[in-house]
């Protein structure tokens, strides 16, 4: 039998459209534009509306990708979603309910946790169902609305998120340079606490204690975690190219999970990257987790950037630790 690869074909995103500005931040914590700025980057972030939950996101995000995919509905065999901030702590998933308002049934949607890696995650299992052909079209998300799960009172962490997400179709092909050249996922449990949100789950459970000590919301050891995953980032995707024998100077876009300018700029000059190669978008957006990457390719498309065979490197790393590399052609069906 012929071996099947999967393709990278379509990318899209949803943002919100409430914007917050650093000076609106100045307003609620004991922050300054010029301290988010330097040590983040970050500007702006989108914050989703009341009554949008992360599946409307998601659901946006992922009708522009089966469209620009040419593809029907009923062409998607299986749903899986990466998020943090599901709809219901626990069920059912936020990919159920985006197959739900995307009029999808009968088809397995299934969400995964891997914070701020998830997209690469989720890239590897479309992958692997594909290639095992268990699926010949894979929807794949990233969603959050991590305004729902933001201490709004800390400002170590309130000025570093915000909300949206971003969805890609990865498809079945029998031609080798469509496919997606390698994967590689990771992850250290030694590291939970370092990126936690230690309440409401069942090792402490929903209580007026938990609530008290706003246990639900994210808490950061922010500067171990970016000492890590510089470090770690750095090695993984080395890693990747060594072993796929691929340079630097091959890949068109370096396209990041964007957490901080500052982590992103260590890891690329320790790639020895164009600045032209490397995409950046956390001043806009801040950092949406799972939803960073796929919004990051959905705007280098949008912006007519991304051509078909452009070599596309992420990387990721979140809260696990987690972490992932992906080397990735733009697949598109013309
Ligand atoms: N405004 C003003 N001051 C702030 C602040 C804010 N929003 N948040 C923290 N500070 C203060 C701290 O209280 C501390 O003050 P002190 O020196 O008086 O104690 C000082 O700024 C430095 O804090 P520190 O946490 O050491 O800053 P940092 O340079 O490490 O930057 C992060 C903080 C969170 C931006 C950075 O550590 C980071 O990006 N971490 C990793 C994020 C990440 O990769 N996550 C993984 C994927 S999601």
């Amino acid at each position: 039998m012929n071996k099947v690869y999967a393709a990278f074909r379509s990318v899209g995103s949803y943002i919100p459209k409430n914007i917050l500005t650093n000076e609106d931040l100045e307003k609620m914590v004991d922050t300054s534009d010029e301290w988010i700025t330097k040590r983040t980057g970050i500007k702006t972030r989108y914050i989703a509306d009341k009554d949008e939950s992360t599946s409307d996101l998601g659901a946006k995000a992922a009708k522009k990708a089966i469209k620009r995919a040419s593809l029907k509905i009923d062409d998607i065999d299986m749903i899986i979603c990466a998020t943090i901030s599901p709809d219901y702590l626990c069920m059912p998933s936020t990919a159920c309910m985006i197959a739900k308002k995307l009029g999808i049934s009968n088809r397995p949607s299934f969400d995964i946790s891997a914070a701020c890696s998830g997209f690469i995650y989720a890239l590897a299992m479309a992958k692997s169902f594909i290639e095992s052909r268990m699926a010949k079209n894979v929807l794949i998300i990233g969603s959050e609305k991590l305004s729902a799960i933001v201490d709004w009172s800390d400002r170590s962490t309130c000025v570093l998120f915000g909300d949206g997400a971003g969805a890609a179709v990865v498809g079945a092909t029998k031609n080798r340079d469509e496919a997606i050249i390698d994967i590689n996922i990771s992850a250290d449990g030694n590291y939970y606490d370092y990126l936690i949100t230690p309440g409401c789950g069942s090792s402490k459970p929903c209580s007026e204690e938990s609530l008290k000590e706003h246990a639900c919301y994210i808490k950061m050891k922010g500067n171990e975690t970016f000492k890590v995953a510089v470090k770690t980032l750095t090695t993984d995707v080395k890693k990747l190219l060594q072993k796929n024998d691929i340079d630097t100077k091959r890949v068109d876009y370096f396209i990041p999970h964007q957490a901080n300018y500052r982590i992103l700029s260590a890891v690329s000059q320790a790639l020895k990257l164009k600045e032209s190669q490397v995409v950046v978008t956390v001043s806009k957006y801040g950092n949406t987790s799972s939803a960073s990457i796929p919004m990051a390719i959905n705007d280098l498309y949008e912006e007519g950037k991304l051509k078909p065979n452009d070599l596309m490197l992420l990387d990721a790393f979140g809260g696990g630790f987690t972490w992932g590399s992906a080397l990735v052609p733009f697949s598109p069906l013309i």
